[in-house]
């Protein structure tokens, strides 16, 4: 089963999720100043520190993805804070679902646990797309995946696919006006700047697809 994403992988997608806002925080503060009240970097950053603390210590994430998602989701929802903490770890809740006791999945269980998780953040924030939230990126990542596995891409082939979909949500959340959070009290001078979430959402699925995808490939080969 050399195609199967482990959960060495997984752990490395987190770990990878949290430098990538660290180097981001700038980006995700300024991003929040503009519609915002500024408090979005610093929020993750608090929350992603806390999670690369608990990823040194494998027995405090446990030997499972499900395990380990729930602990990461715990650690998000207690230490992000804001709209953005709840909502990323009702992610990892619900995807957690699908993937008790297991160590490895296939892409077919990837894109599925990605739909789960999407749901998570939809039944929580109650969000839809074009609301000019995280739902901006994460809705078109989840759906490029199922694409690309039902046209039989390879996994490094079907997380490009999210990537550049979440990429294009993200970018697209500037021409929309907000309508959840603190952003949709500006009213239309929402407009013309990107949303913070979708920003780290993106980061999300980026650092899955170098963490899921590319060495999923390198293993194959
Ligand atoms: N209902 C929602 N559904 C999905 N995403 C949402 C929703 N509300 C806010 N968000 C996302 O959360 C991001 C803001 O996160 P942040 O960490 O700054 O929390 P916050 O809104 O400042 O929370 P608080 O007001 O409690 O401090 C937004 O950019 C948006 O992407
Ligand atoms: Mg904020």
């Amino acid at each position: 089963m050399s195609q199967d994403i482990t959960l060495a992988q997984f752990r490395r997608w987190l770990s990878l999720f949290a430098e990538q806002v660290q180097e981001q925080v700038d980006l995700l503060t300024e991003l929040d100043a503009a519609i915002g009240d500024a408090d979005h970097g610093a929020n993750m950053q608090r929350g992603m520190r806390k999670v690369q603390e608990r990823l040194q210590d494998p027995t405090a994430t446990g030997g499972d993805i499900g395990s380990l998602f729930r602990s990461i989701a715990m650690t998000l929802i207690s230490t992000v804070g804001g709209a953005a903490g709840p909502l990323f770890g009702a992610f990892f809740l619900r995807a957690a679902k699908d993937v008790d006791g297991t160590d490895a999945v296939s892409l077919e269980q990837l894109a599925a646990m990605f739909r789960s998780g999407l749901e998570g953040v939809q039944q929580r924030g109650k969000a839809q797309i074009e609301e000019k939230t995280m739902i901006d990126a994460l809705q078109p990542a989840v759906e490029a995946l199922e694409a690309a596995v039902a046209e039989g891409l390879d996994a490094a082939a079907a997380l490009d696919r999210a990537l550049e979909a979440a990429r294009r949500g993200m970018l697209h959340t500037a021409e929309l006006q907000a309508s959840k959070g603190r952003a949709s009290y500006l009213g239309p001078r929402s407009i013309g700047h990107q949303d913070p979430g979708a920003t780290s959402a993106f980061y999300l699925i980026q650092s899955a697809a170098a963490a899921l995808g590319r060495q999923a490939q390198a293993e194959e080969s």
